[in-house]
């Protein structure tokens, strides 16, 4: 069986976190059960490019349940759990590519392993395999059908592919439909960059100023989170309705040449590059925290900072110091990476439940369709229904429905004063 993994030997320690993780992925594991009698993904090779998570691991098992082939490798050069990685191989019989800590060599050499199984599915997490398919690995591009993404950078990329006629299959936005986005990216982003961050600095956080770059849900989350441990939170935005947004949340919204003066955290969730950058680093405060929990590393110009600096320690095991030539110290966590993948262990499982129930839908929903225009498909609304249904009820939670006389009322127009 074809993988590159860290150590072996850390199959059973893996093993039982991915136990863990799947007692909090009720739906999850409800899908995994039917896929097991019902094998809806037979015939489905699948090669995902996703963080390597314990989470990630239930969602494997699951299409490997439903009948599906699976390869994995690894959407993060840091985000990699080695014991999940080992475990997967070991225990679960799936092919992975993934190391804590790789280069860029040979995070690219694991995505290039991954195509060489030949997928007709791609499963993605930031648009990297579904770049390399469309670059260097173009002779495969016939073979594949269809494919999912499961980030907000990763459809922003696919948006812009099919405005420019370059995509050349259809993918489903996961990210865009409410079960993912509404959830994950704010309460999980909320409740793990913070936890990234904690487990980096150990900070109290609780007085501090914390400055967070971008309210989009991500954004969202975060500063709802950091406000609720008693940091007083600004945000920093380009967009005039975001920034409105969070001025009547309660924030204070400033410029980041401002914020990044009386910054002592400050975080990027943006999306985009050059957040935090020179005239930033400049004026920053001695022993400023940096993190970035946006999906790529380049919202800290880590260049320039480096450049500013006259010495880089590493102070504790995520921590990079790097003093300037007047003596501020600026401390960068994770490398600018995802901090709470780099630094804690991403959102829970609870959350991810429902990203990963979405996307194991949706796979089952690609292998029914045929002649599938190609373009960026929106999660069918039934899955996205049904996926909020089961959450509520392992969560015990009971709804209302609608009288016969309300749900007529919401079909007629002829009721009015
Ligand atoms: N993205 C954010 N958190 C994650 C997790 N725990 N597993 C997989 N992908 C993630």
């Amino acid at each position: 069986m074809p993988y590159d993994v860290t150590d072996l030997a850390l199959a059973d320690e893996g093993r039982l976190r991915i136990e863990w993780a799947d007692r909090h992925m009720p739906v999850l594991r409800d899908i995994r059960a039917r896929f097991e009698k019902e094998r809806p993904l037979e015939g489905l090779k699948v090669a995902a490019c996703l963080h390597v998570t314990t989470e990630t691991a239930n969602l494997m098992r699951t299409l490997k349940a439903g009948g599906a082939s699976v390869v994995l490798c690894a959407s993060n050069p840091l985000s990699t759990q080695d014991d999940t990685a080992a475990a997967l191989v070991e225990h679960y019989g799936i092919d992975t590519f993934a190391r804590r800590g790789v280069d860029t060599d040979g995070y690219y050499a694991h995505l290039e392993a991954a195509l060489d199984t030949r997928p007709n599915i791609t499963m993605d997490d930031g648009c990297d395999l579904v770049t390399l398919l469309h670059t260097k690995r173009r002779d495969q591009l016939a073979e594949v059908t269809a494919g999912t993404e499961e980030t907000t950078t990763g459809v922003i990329r696919l948006r812009q592919m099919e405005r420019e006629g370059a995509l050349a299959y259809p993918i489903i936005a996961v990210n865009d439909t409410p079960t993912k986005h509404l959830f994950d990216n704010r309460y999980g982003t909320g409740q793990s960059t913070i936890d990234g961050i904690l487990r980096a600095t150990n900070l109290l956080l609780a007085g501090t100023t914390f400055v967070v770059a971008g309210f989009g849900y991500c954004g969202k989350g975060l500063a709802m989170r950091a406000r609720g441990l008693g940091a007083k939170v600004v945000v920093t935005e380009v967009d005039p309705i975001r920034a409105l947004e969070a001025a009547m949340e309660g924030f204070r919204v400033a410029p980041m040449a401002q914020a990044a003066r009386e910054a002592d955290v400050i975080v990027s969730v943006t999306g985009d590059r050059d957040v935090m950058r020179r005239e930033h680093f400049e004026v920053m405060k001695d022993g400023v925290v940096l993190a970035n929990s946006g999906h790529f590393d380049v919202e800290i110009d880590k260049a320039a900072l480096a450049e500013l600096a006259s010495s880089v320690v590493r102070v504790r095991e995520n921590v990079e110091e790097f003093t300037l030539e007047d003596g501020r110290r600026i401390n960068l966590v994770a490398e600018g990476r995802l901090v709470n993948l780099g630094a804690a262990e991403g959102h829970p499982a609870a959350v991810m439940d429902m990203s990963f129930a979405d996307q194991s839908l949706s796979l089952e929903w690609l292998s029914r369709q045929q002649d599938l225009e190609v373009r960026v498909h929106d999660v069918p609304a039934e899955i996205d229904a049904e996926v909020a249904k089961v959450k509520l009820a392992t969560m015990d939670i009971e709804i209302d429905t609608l009288t016969d006389a309300q749900e007529s009322y919401l079909h007629s127009w002829t009721e009015g004063t």
